[in-house]
């Protein structure tokens, strides 16, 4: 494949991605996806805005410490003090490192949000590129709301940007606008317009709001852009941004007719998403292309019979490519940890041995409650014992009385801040009083806003799953817990978004 074939994929998962309501990550977790992109083998990871908060900093700075294959960028706005901290941060990745600068070049931004003219966006896109540029040749200028720009002004800001030091140019779909004909359009105009084109890469970056990010992203690449940027399961601010699985996957499987490759190793998608849900507490729909929990199960029964007999009647890419274990494998209370082992890894968990011994602890005693244990049950461990781990509030015990008769009662032992407190109150339920008692543990002033209840695997012994949604000074954050008791499972889901957003609080903020 020569290099005009080779698209890159740039995964802003920890950046764009972190941006929906929810997702935010502390840098454990940020860490963790990290080395599962790099697994996946991305070109880029772009792990941050390292002038938004100490947190992301750190964050951006810790991956750019220990990730060593990808290269890592960080966004900053086009000024000094923003492209200062990005290399802060990013420098220790040496020539990984990508500082990616943008300033918005719609009329409609320039006039309300920036209120600058033409030519101040110009002078001071090609000042911010040319700062970044000083400290490493690998610089992406983005033009935002690239798609509601005038073209020959686009094309005027890109030719500048090159010429200032750009290697990659960004051509964002900010608002999730455009149509595939129309994006198509737009890269041809700026690869037949601008000069010195041939000296950057072009890169397109598209939100999902009218469910186009994926077609508009292929779009743009049978035009020429030799970059698509993405995220894991598509999360993003609004709709969402462009999935990376499924660009990938289009460009893999129908490479007759779209002639490019990109270097993921696809095998570990399922692994990627599944890790992402469990942090971010953000789950797939069932029928999401490629990662929904339907994407590859056949129903109906012409459908079935067909796969029998021969795969490719109604199956358009196998799941194993990527990643989705097709054998069965049940354990149960007699499995040792050799069968344990290897079903963690087949999973894609690459576990440390002290958190491998963890979870086989806290398989051992489910095992003693439940027969069968399936891969859903396994993945709830890993999350509840591994990727959650507590912080701040930690659930030692609790108890809960209720019925048709008595006043719910829920008492409650928990580590707060390393303090062990106990507390009983009555609620309408026996999950409300859990919350109650909880919410008064820990002097919690956030708001809850959803709650759901759900089963892991089928069966009336099945782990419950619960999820809750908080909210917090305007800032949503998600918590999940599993548990046999379904009451103890809506207990840690609670205790892990207060977690979530305790962790959140603690990273000092600055207002962009
Ligand atoms: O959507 C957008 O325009 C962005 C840029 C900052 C790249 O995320
Ligand atoms: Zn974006």
């Amino acid at each position: 494949m020569s290099d005009i074939n080779r698209i890159k994929i740039f995964d802003t998962t920890l950046r764009d991605g972190e941006q929906s309501p929810g997702a935010s990550m502390n840098i454990e977790e940020k860490l963790r996806i990290a080395y599962q992109l790099e697994k996946l083998n991305v070109d880029v990871i772009e792990a941050g805005f390292p002038v938004a908060s100490i947190g992301d900093f750190e964050a951006v700075k810790k991956i750019a410490q220990c990730i060593k294959g990808p290269q890592i960028a960080g966004l900053c706005r086009a000024n000094d003090m923003d492209i200062d901290r990005a290399w802060e941060a990013l420098k220790y990745a040496g020539d990984r490192g990508r500082i990616h600068t943008f300033i918005a070049t719609s009329d409609i931004h320039m006039k309300f949000k920036l209120k600058m003219t033409e030519d101040q966006v110009v002078e001071a896109a090609v000042k911010a590129v040319s700062r970044a540029a000083g400290y490493t040749p690998n610089v992406e200028f983005s033009a935002e709301d690239a798609v509601r720009t005038r073209l020959p002004f686009l094309a005027r800001v890109v030719e500048a940007v090159i010429d200032a030091g750009a290697t990659t140019v960004n051509i964002p779909d900010t608002v999730g606008y455009t149509i595939p004909s129309e994006y198509f359009n737009i890269i041809r105009f700026l690869k037949e317009n601008v000069p010195n084109i041939e000296k950057a890469v072009i890169s397109v970056h598209c939100h999902n709001d009218l469910g186009l990010a994926v077609a508009n992203s292929l779009a743009a690449v049978q035009a020429g852009a030799g970059q698509v940027e993405c995220t894991v399961n598509g999360i993003g601010e609004r709709a969402g941004n462009c999935s990376l699985e499924e660009v990938v996957m289009a460009l893999r499987t129908r490479c007759d007719v779209m002639p490019f490759e990109t270097g993921i190793v696809t095998e570990h998608i399922a692994a990627a998403s599944r890790l992402l849900s469990t942090v971010t507490g953000i789950m797939v729909q069932p029928n999401k292309a490629i990662v929904g929990a339907n994407a590859f199960a056949h129903e109906a029964g012409i459908h079935q019979h067909g796969v029998l007999q021969e795969k490719s009647t109604y199956e358009i890419m196998t799941p194993e490519s990527i990643g989705l274990l097709t054998n069965k494998l049940v354990l149960g209370k007699h499995s040792g940890r050799h069968a344990f082992k290897q079903r963690i890894e087949e999973l894609g968990y690459d576990l440390s041995k002290e958190d491998l011994e963890k979870a086989f602890c806290r398989f051992k005693d489910l095992a003693d409650q439940k027969k069968e244990i399936f891969d859903e049950d396994l993945d709830a461990i890993i999350a509840d014992e591994i990727i959650r781990v507590p912080e701040q509030f930690k659930l030692l015990q609790m108890n809960v009385s209720s019925g048709s008769f008595a006043a719910p009662t829920a008492t409650v032992q928990m580590e707060v801040n390393g303090e062990v407190k106990k507390a009983a109150l009555m609620g309408d339920g026996p999950v409300d009083a859990a919350f109650k008692v909880i919410k008064k543990l820990t002097g919690s002033q956030a708001h809850l806003l959803t709650f759901t209840v759900g089963a892991i695997t089928g069966g009336t012994d099945a782990q419950g799953e619960c999820t809750v949604r908080l909210s917090q000074d305007g800032k949503e954050f998600l918590g999940q817990g599993a548990h046999p008791d379904i009451i103890v499972a809506s207990a840690k889901a609670y205790i892990n978004a207060l977690n979530k957003a305790a962790s959140f609080e603690a990273r000092e903020s600055v207002e962009l």
